[in-house]
């Protein structure tokens, strides 16, 4: 198969050329002969995204979502990877949960779907979870995601433990006395709705914790979700001192603020919250400087019955699979902050060096996972037209740009928009 005349995000820049496709990998990039193709004029194409971060809710949850059900909003928003967490029921913290996810996703048979480990025996911050056992089936990294290990030597023998088997922790910051209940950001915000703040010191104590955990043992972690700008500085002081760490954002970290909690709208309620102006702008410039290295969604769908609720009562997340890359897009290429390479990066190449996942690079030899979008098509948010099984999105009735037409895992299209 032939993707023609399409403009191609490579590593270097963006090339016109065809893609051709055998035995589902990439035979070559350039200038193909006649032959059956599929015409991608106008189309950008880039390496198959990867969301290294998302709840698929399966088992337990799939009122929320379920294995085939994420796997369908994964590749409609052109992830050809996702990574799942382990906040399921029961947790994902052996290795017959991670066989039971591995084998949904194959029936599936859209994207690659990469299970996630618990850090601790059904995250209840006790004792290791059966890590070893996790790793032969197939887990690609560990986290407690939804909560921390508030232990701290827990948490140093997790990360001693996870490197024994080349494994990362990707590490939910959240000191959970100083959250306190806290639902939003504590600020302006927080003080005129009345609902319980939440400050960034409960996200930045953790971060630097980690940060020192990996310091003194001298291996790598990987910070989840960022949201403050005290966060972004201490990873960027923890890098340039050689610390190995990585980290990532999400969209809604660099698109909204606290702000937009005041319409009482559940949507908006995410955790970590949604912070400040100063907050959002560090969180560009730590991606623009390449202290945060990966963009994710934290996919968190919900049923209707979760989010329409009281504020304090709802769940908290926010569904993004179906988002992310528009918003991404519009928000930092748009906005002039990274070229389409860089977001290439942060969307696949960083993702997939963080976990030692095949692909993330547009090459000859590659599996041929590509994500190709027309960047000139201007659409307008609405829920309903999700395939998740969560509606819950603050960012309804927004107009963005850039829709993914066709997504390609392995050679065979999973996703086209006609
Ligand atoms: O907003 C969130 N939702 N943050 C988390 O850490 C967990 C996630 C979920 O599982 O719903
Ligand atoms: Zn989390
Ligand atoms: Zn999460």
């Amino acid at each position: 198969m032939i993707f023609k005349n399409a403009e191609v995000v490579l590593k270097s820049g963006v090339v016109r050329a065809d893609v051709t496709v055998e035995n589902g990998r990439i035979a070559a990039i350039g200038k193909a002969g006649a032959g059956d193709g599929i015409d991608c004029t106008g189309l950008t194409l880039f390496p198959g995204l990867i969301d290294m971060h998302v709840h698929l809710r399966d088992p337990g949850f799939e009122r929320k979502e379920d294995i085939l059900s994420g796997s369908r909003a994964a590749v409609k928003g052109g992830f050809t990877q996702i990574c799942c967490m382990p906040n399921t029921q029961p947790v994902t913290d052996n290795k017959v949960v991670v066989t039971y996810i591995k084998e949904r996703a194959r029936a599936a048979g859209l994207c690659k779907v990469h299970p996630i480990g618990a850090i601790t025996k059904g995250q209840k911050g006790e004792e290791l979870a059966a890590i070893g056992g996790m790793k032969a089936a197939g887990i690609v990294a560990i986290s407690e995601d939804g909560k921390s290990v508030q232990n701290t030597k827990l948490m140093a023998n997790a990360m001693l433990y996870a490197s024994d088997f080349g494994l990362k922790c990707l590490c939910h910051c959240e000191d959970a006395s100083l959250v306190d209940g806290g639902v939003v950001n504590e600020g302006y915000c927080s003080t005129v709705t009345g609902l319980k703040g939440s400050v960034r010191a409960a996200e930045d104590i953790i971060i630097a914790r980690e940060l020192c955990l990996a310091e003194s043992l001298g291996l790598p972690v990987h910070i989840c979700h960022v949201s403050t700008y005290s966060g972004v500085q201490l990873i960027r002081e923890a890098k340039a001192r050689g610390v190995k760490v990585t980290a990532e954002t999400c969209p809604h970290y660099f698109t909204l603020t606290d702000d937009a909690i005041r319409s009482f709208d559940t949507n908006t309620k995410v955790n970590p919250p949604l912070r400040e102006e100063k907050d959002r702008l560090a969180v560009i410039e730590g991606l623009r400087d390449g202290t945060l290295d990966c963009i994710v969604t934290d996919h968190a769908p919900h049923h209707e019955d979760d989010k329409r609720v009281e504020y304090n009562a709802a769940a908290f997340g926010i569904s993004g699979l179906e988002t992310s890359f528009a918003l991404s897009y519009t928000q930092l290429v748009k906005g002039g902050i990274l070229s389409l390479p860089q977001l290439a990066e942060k969307m696949s190449a960083n993702p997939a060096k963080i976990l030692g996942l095949e692909g993330g690079e547009l090459e000859t030899g590659a599996p041929a996972d590509l994500t190709i979008a027309d960047l000139g098509k201007k659409w307008k948010v609405d829920p309903k037209d999700f395939v998740s099984k969560g509606k819950n999105t603050p960012f309804a009735g927004r107009e963005v740009f850039g829709k993914v037409v066709y997504t390609v895992v392995d050679g065979e299209i999973k996703y086209g928009e006609k």
